[in-house]
């Protein structure tokens, strides 16, 4: 079947089979592959994108149920050629390791401070808490949405 949607600003148009996830087609038919496939059953947020807004797993949401609508994926975070600012505070904080889980913790991060632009140390953690990563220990993603929120 054939979906049409709007990515990072972008009107997009690719055939797509039934029971394909929205980061299948992401990665491997629209040539965006920075949301990560780690666990392809909800359970990590390396894959996160924004659907209309709200964040979503993008390996638990069906391609076609995102025909005629808008996704926001990491790629689409940079603006102008520069990196946005959480982007930059996760450089900054040395907040990146093997960086599997980095895509989708700058996408987390970024939906939170559109929120919530001042987080509690609690609100940080719940809000990130969908994100798994394995090699950080976490503090320095802390820092990391700290920083952010500052800038
Ligand atoms: S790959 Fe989607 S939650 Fe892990
Ligand atoms: S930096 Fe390796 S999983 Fe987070």
């Amino acid at each position: 079947m054939k979906i049409s949607l709007t990515v990072n600003s972008e009107r997009l148009e690719t055939d797509v089979w039934g029971g394909e996830s929205l980061m299948y087609a992401l990665r491997e038919r629209l040539g965006l592959p920075g949301s990560k496939n780690a666990c392809e059953q909800g359970e990590c947020g390396s894959c996160s994108v924004l659907l209309d807004g709200t964040l979503v797993c993008s390996c638990l949401v069906l391609a076609a149920q995102a025909d005629g609508h808008e996704v926001v994926t990491v790629e689409g975070l940079a603006q102008g050629g520069r990196l946005h600012a959480v982007q930059e505070a996760f450089v900054a904080a040395g907040a990146v390791q093997c960086g599997f889980c980095t895509p989708g913790l700058v996408v987390a991060t970024a939906d939170l401070l559109d929120r919530n632009a001042s987080p509690s140390e609690d609100e940080v953690r719940e809000a990130l808490s969908g994100n798994l990563c394995r090699c950080t220990g976490y503090q320095k993603i802390f820092d990391a949405v700290r920083l952010a929120a500052q800038a």
